[in-house]
């Protein structure tokens, strides 16, 4: 199953339940080796980031299990310190685990993650904020030791709201001894999320969501169990998948406040979109052709750069010119290229893609080049004329459960090859 088969210009129509999170359960899952005993997740994605991430678990000495959405981690005999080689390179998210490793070890080893199709990718941020609470960090041909006796309460401010250094912040705080401070921290929800799993494990942590967080230092955190949110990115993608298509699609399970910025640009391309905040329904009718859009990426509550490619994808289609700028990563446009073989007449002016709306696209054969690229390419399916096979979808599996059985589910001619 790495491949896609789309046969276009159906439009799409129904209700779709949203995955969990993604990005709100990885962390969590580095946060479960802050308590010793049996911590149990629901409505997990099955996802090949989760998957990996279970695995680096499981080889500190976790026992780990996901059977129908339910996460279950055992930490009782969890005594390891290195991440394996083999996992930073796949999931820059290993990385996290700094932060629980050396709070509750004292040590960890890893590597390097390295950069990737979006950009360079450096991890300066996280080893800041992790020395400000008083790590040591040793290097030796991309491996990185880190060593500290116990965290203490420290100031951190950081030169960009980085997510994941943010959480590793979070994640070394919460038992260091005495009060930290983080400041200009990321917003994103995913991290709300994670406070907010902390804190049933006993963690004292206030401002989540704001740009300054105060966290007050615990001796011992416990296990949980915890529900967790949808994936606002799967949402805004579908959602972004009926603009495309005349369609009209419910999508069920996101807190309708975290896709502000996306159905803001949604409505402006002529979607009509009803909200329910309570039931955490997203409404979107489109009538015909999204008119033109321009937008700008940017750290949350800005428009978030993980849909920056399915928007582009969808301003491949507009009636109408549309500029779409990325300012979060350097190299986060590889689906503008590909987009171009659907017939998308797109064109690059510095890190802001210039879309010549056509409709319909030509169908293609094309490769995806990464988790939300891959996406874009599959949504560019569905708005071409004929069949159209996009490859490589190992990469969208990272991060979508079942693209083809989602976008089924509300009519689209789509299948796994
Ligand atoms: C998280 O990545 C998400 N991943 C990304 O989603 C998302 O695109 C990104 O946040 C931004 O919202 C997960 O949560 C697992 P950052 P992260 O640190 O934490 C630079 C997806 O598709 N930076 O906020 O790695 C960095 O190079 C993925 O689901 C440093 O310079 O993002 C980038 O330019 C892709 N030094 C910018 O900050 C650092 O130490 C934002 O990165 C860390 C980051």
């Amino acid at each position: 199953m790495s491949a896609i088969q789309i046969q276009g210009l159906r439009p799409l129509k129904g209700t779709v339940g949203i995955q969990g999170s993604k990005n709100a359960v990885l962390p969590m899952m580095a946060a479960a080796l802050l308590a010793r005993g049996v911590t149990v997740i629901r409505h997990v994605p099955e996802i090949e980031d989760v998957f990996s991430m279970m695995g680096i678990l499981d080889s500190l000495g976790c026992k780990c299990s996901l059977e129908k959405g339910v996460l279950t981690m055992d930490t009782g005999a969890a005594s390891g310190h290195r991440i394996p080689e083999e996992y930073v390179g796949k999931m820059r998210s290993s990385c996290l685990l700094l932060g629980p490793l050396l709070a509750g070890r004292g040590e960890a080893v890893t590597y390097y993650p390295g950069g990737c199709v979006i950009g360079k990718r450096p991890i300066d941020l996280h080893l800041y904020a992790l020395k400000q609470l008083g790590a040591s960090f040793f290097e030796a041909g991309g491996m990185i030791l880190a060593r500290v006796d116990r965290f203490r309460g420290a100031r951190i401010r950081f030169s960009y709201p980085s997510v994941g250094a943010t959480e590793n912040a979070i994640l070394a705080a919460v038992t260091a001894e005495g009060e930290t401070e983080i400041e200009n921290c990321a917003r994103e929800p995913e991290i709300t999320e994670l406070c907010r799993f902390l804190a049933v494990m006993g963690a004292r942590i206030r401002g989540a969501g704001k740009s300054r967080i105060t966290v007050e230092g615990v001796k011992r955190l416990y296990p949980v169990e915890f529900l967790l949110g949808g994936d606002r990115i799967c949402a805004g993608t579908y959602l972004a998948a009926a603009a495309m298509t005349a369609g009209d699609v419910t999508v069920i399970g996101t807190e309708p406040e975290s896709l502000r910025e996306p159905v803001f640009y949604l409505r402006r391309m002529g979607a009509d979109i009803s909200i329910k905040e309570r039931e955490k329904e997203i409404r979107l009718k489109m009538g015909g052709r999204p008119g033109p859009v321009s937008l700008c990426t940017g750290p949350y509550p800005e428009f978030p750069t993980d849909l920056q490619s399915v928007f582009l994808a969808a301003a491949s289609v507009a009636d109408g010119e549309s500029r779409i700028t990325e300012t979060v990563f350097e190299a986060r446009f590889a689906a503008a290229a590909i987009l171009r073989q659907f017939g998308a007449r797109i064109h690059m002016e510095g890190q802001t893609a210039v879309a010549a709306g056509t409709y319909p696209l030509k169908p293609a054969v094309a490769e995806a080049p990464d988790l939300r690229g891959g996406a874009a390419l599959v949504l560019a399916g569905l708005a071409a004329d004929g069949l159209s096979v996009i490859g490589n979808c190992r990469h969208i599996r990272r991060g979508y459960e079942d693209l083809c059985r989602d976008l089924g589910s509300l009519g689209a001619e789509i299948c796994w090859l």
